[in-house]
């Protein structure tokens, strides 16, 4: 069991990339807080380890907003005691071209996916100092290391990550604390659905495995940069993307 004893949060775990973590994460001997706005898709993944020797605590959070994301790390700890590992997973996308982006658009963006891993990471940490212990995952993306069209917003976001990622492994190393990023290619998930069919075929053309990612294929990044495997790794940026350019 690579994460027993773990605490982990992982946000937005209720649906794709993230449910799969949940659910390999329990595998491993965790235990898992889900903070997810989606309360419905939530409540199901409750109802389903209902059973389950490890229940799952989901916590209707919405990351953007620091009071929730304070209540979410306040139920973590009430429940568990500890936070071991937070995996800033939530995201969305609102794609336009540039000429065409509302600045509601890009501000809902900038709002999840750069200010939502702030509150996390900032509300979580001192619990983390306190313990001298600590693994951050923060989800980046092939659109912030490499651009893509229609993403200013998001491509903006995620290059973001990036440089918050390599700051905090600065500041955190010598508290105990890994900080580590995971840039997935494109994968099959509600996310990616939304795109034009030709697009995804070309990505997966110019993919040097030739396959779009499996949720799963992210997953088990997660879990590696969560477990104890790798300890000597901070300020990493780990590619998760068939190799779509190199
Ligand atoms: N590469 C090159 N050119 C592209 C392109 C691409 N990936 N996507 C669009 N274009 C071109 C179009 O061919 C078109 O060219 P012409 O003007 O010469 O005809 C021009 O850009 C405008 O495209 P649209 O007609 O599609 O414009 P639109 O305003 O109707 O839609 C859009 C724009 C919403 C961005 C739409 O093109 C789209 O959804 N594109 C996909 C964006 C994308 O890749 N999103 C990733 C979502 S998954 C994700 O985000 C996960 C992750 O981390 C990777
Ligand atoms: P998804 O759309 O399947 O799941 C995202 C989850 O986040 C949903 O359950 C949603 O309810 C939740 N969420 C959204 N906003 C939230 C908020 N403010 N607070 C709490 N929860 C919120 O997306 P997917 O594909 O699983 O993406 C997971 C992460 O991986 C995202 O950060 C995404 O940007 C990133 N990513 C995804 C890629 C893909 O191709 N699917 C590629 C690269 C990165």
């Amino acid at each position: 069991m690579r994460l027993q004893n773990r605490v982990a949060i992982i946000t937005g775990g209720a649906s794709g990339i993230g449910l799969v973590a949940v659910k390999k994460f329990i595998d491993e001997g965790a235990a898992v807080v889900v903070a997810d706005f989606n309360e419905e898709a939530g409540k199901e993944l409750v109802a389903s380890y209902e059973q389950h020797e490890k229940p799952i605590l989901f916590v209707q959070t919405d990351t953007s907003k620091r009071q929730s994301v304070e209540a979410l790390v306040q139920k973590a700890v009430d429940t568990y005691g500890k936070i071991d590992i937070l995996v800033n997973n939530a995201g969305i996308t609102k794609d336009a071209m540039l000429h065409k982006m509302t600045e509601q658009q890009f501000d809902d963006v900038l709002n999840v996916n750069l200010k939502g891993v702030f509150n996390c990471t900032q509300a979580v940490i001192p619990h983390m100092i306190a313990q001298g212990y600590g693994k951050i995952i923060n989800t980046s993306s092939v659109s912030g290391v490499y651009g893509n069209v229609g993403q200013t917003n998001y491509a903006a976001t995620k290059a973001a990550l990036i440089g918050m990622t390599k700051t905090w492994a600065k500041e955190l190393g010598r508290k105990g604390i890994n900080v580590n990023a995971v840039a997935p290619g494109f994968t099959l998930t509600a996310m990616v659905q939304k795109m034009p069919e030709e697009i995804l075929t070309r990505m997966e053309s110019v993919t040097a495995l030739q396959r779009l990612g499996q949720p799963e294929d992210i997953a088990n990044a997660y879990l590696f940069l969560a477990s104890n495997e790798s300890d000597y790794i901070t300020g990493h940026v780990l590619h998760v993307d068939g190799g779509i350019m190199m």
